[in-house]
């Protein structure tokens, strides 16, 4: 059976892009993979979360997981930080991931720009640390949106360097996956870019979100004067608004509001409306699951434990190998 690794950074809620971004294919893929999903508490480190936000952080990504439907007894659900063996394999892995390279990913670039006064060198190495994750199960198959593409370009370095570094073959390649034929790019209410945690209030909708906030977020996405020429190409504004219907509205809904938009009948009001009961339908029964199980800390507990357990047995292969071929022997 092939390995899967993903991950969702514990820096708040999840969102409508980390759902059909990834989440998704979480839940397809535990049938027929030995699946990991963690919660990338380390990652989150690079914006400084303070002490008191980061456990109940942990716990709304881990419950929510749960709520949209990761079986624990499929799946390995851990907490990255309960696995310090991702940290030593992320130290070694550090030797060869050079600053050149490192300072050419994109994400680093948009951190810089994004937090300049917090530059740290755990931003720099970010894509060595998930490239940890990655290795330490010897994952294939990576489970994320598009926005992680060069990430995993960047794992595959990592693994094939150290794997010709020390003539062995312990690290396979590992691509991201999608079951779709592309990775996906869920865009944000706000006009243009992606649903992000991090991007401008408004942006994105939150599983766990009420109808009265889905209504309020979606009544004032950004929209224009609308079509005036038959077919005209829609702007990313309206694209994106497109976009998010095609994901949680029925085909029917879409074409016909697809329609009303190529003929210039189009009503964005009414079009907001629409989409924001087909989101609140999609996402009810899960915020529903998300309250249920926010309280039940038996459960949660449990859960963090045995994910642990069975990450740490097969993390604690990989590292035995790979202090093996680097020659740390025990006397
Ligand atoms: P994070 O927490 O930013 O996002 C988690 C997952 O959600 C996907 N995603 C999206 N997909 C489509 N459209 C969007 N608007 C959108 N926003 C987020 C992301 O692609 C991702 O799959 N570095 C990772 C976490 C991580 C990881 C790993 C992932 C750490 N180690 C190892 C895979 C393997 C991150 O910050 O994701």
């Amino acid at each position: 059976m092939e390995t899967v690794v993903s991950g969702i950074r514990s820096t708040g809620m999840l969102h409508l892009g980390n759902y059909f971004g990834a989440v998704k294919n979480f839940i397809k893929m535990q049938h027929d993979y030995n699946c990991f999903f963690f919660i990338a508490d380390y990652h989150s480190l690079t914006t400084h979360p303070a002490s008191a936000d980061l456990h109940a952080n942990v716990k709304q990504v881990l419950v929510e997981y749960l709520a949209c439907g990761i079986d624990p007894g499929k799946s390995t659900i851990y907490i990255q930080s309960d696995l310090p063996e991702t940290a030593e394999l992320y130290l070694l892995l550090n030797m060869n991931a050079y600053t050149g390279e490192l300072e050419r990913s994109v994400t680093f670039k948009e951190k810089v720009k994004a937090q300049p006064d917090n530059v740290n060198a755990g931003l720099l190495t970010y894509p060595v640390l998930m490239a940890a994750d990655i290795l330490i199960h010897r994952a294939v198959k990576v489970p994320v949106g598009k926005d992680q593409q060069q990430h995993l370009e960047m794992a595959r370095t990592f693994a094939n360097r150290f794997n010709r570094m020390y003539k062995i073959e312990l690290f396979p390649e590992s691509f991201a996956f999608n079951f779709g034929t592309d990775l996906v790019k869920v865009p944000g209410l706000d006009g243009s870019g992606k649903m992000g945690k991090s991007e401008g209030e408004g942006n994105a909708i939150f599983l766990a979100d009420s109808p009265d906030v889905i209504r309020k977020k979606v009544m004032r996405a950004v929209t224009d004067a609308g079509p005036t020429q038959p077919n005209q190409k829609k702007p990313e504004a309206i694209e994106n608004i497109f976009s998010i219907m095609k994901l949680v509205s029925p085909d029917q809904t879409f074409r016909h509001f697809d329609d009303t938009y190529n003929n210039c009948t189009i009503r964005y009001g009414d079009m907001k409306k629409q989409l924001a009961e087909d989101i609140i339908a999609f996402t009810a029964p899960l915020r529903e699951k998300i309250l249920e199980l926010s309280s039940d800390e038996k459960y949660i507990h449990r859960v963090a434990t045995e994910g642990a357990a069975k990450a740490r047995e097969s993390a604690r292969k990989t590292m035995s190998e790979a202090r093996k071929a680097i020659g740390f022997l025990s006397f």
